[in-house]
């Protein structure tokens, strides 16, 4: 018998705004959004020449098809007009969920969607080697963040996970500081819809990942997608 090929589903947040499907077992699904790589695996897309999407990177297909994938998720805005409106259809604004955040900041979450395990070695997903040579288990999680323009989005540094974002609407930038104090900005990352930025720590420890101080910034109103892998004990 042969395994059903892609095998696809909602993710949590999905609604009439932004269609959001994960898709597994990937054998010349035809995409239309941006298509996130959640596998270890180069994958490649169709075209003139075929073309490679890195592990936990993206692009922004339309129509045509990817080849071969563990597994994708491919979101895509589809009504613009109250797209804002995230916090009265269910997503929680974050200072409801993380103790002492700014009263005043308009940052506000999705549901969180657990797609699946991947095993994967830290050390490569940091890009700090490009052979596997300590694979563990991870559960990926996916949620998506909206705030509207020019809003700061907490400069922070503790991560029990591995994570990158995927720009799904507006722009913005990944930041990295010195220290906590806006001022002490050393790198922005300019997030454009379709663009995953790389990741921002690197591996000291096990189950121990170092990151920078940074934070998200919305330069317009923006919607990303948080990937995290979390360690399976
Ligand atoms: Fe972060």
């Amino acid at each position: 018998m042969t395994e059903a090929t892609n095998t696809q589903r909602d993710l949590c947040f999905a609604d009439a705004y932004m269609s959001a499907i994960l898709v597994e077992n990937v054998d010349n699904y035809i995409a239309d959004g941006i298509v996130v790589n959640l596998s270890t695996d180069i994958i490649y897309v169709e075209g003139e020449v075929d073309t490679p999407i890195q592990p936990w990177r993206s692009a922004t297909l339309r129509g045509n098809a990817v080849r071969k994938a563990d597994r994708i998720a491919v979101l895509k805005i589809e009504n613009l007009e109250q797209l804002g409106g995230v916090m009265l259809r269910g997503w929680d604004w974050f200072g409801d969920i993380y103790n002492g955040f700014p009263r005043e900041t308009p940052l506000f979450m999705s549901s969180i969607d657990s797609v699946g395990f991947v095993t994967e070695d830290p050390f490569v997903f940091t890009r700090e080697r490009t052979d596997v040579r300590k694979p563990q288990q991870f559960e990926i999680k996916l949620k998506c963040w909206w705030s509207p323009n020019e809003t700061d989005c907490f400069i922070h540094n503790e991560h029990p996970f591995l994570e990158v974002h995927t720009q799904i609407h507006g722009y913005g930038r990944m930041q990295k500081f010195r220290e906590r104090d806006a001022a002490t900005v050393y790198e922005d990352v300019i997030m454009a819809p379709g663009f995953t930025h790389e990741p921002f720590c690197i591996v000291t420890g096990e189950n121990e990942w170092t990151y920078p101080w940074h934070r998200y910034y919305t330069d317009l109103e923006s919607i990303w997608l948080a990937i995290e892998l979390h360690p399976v004990d």
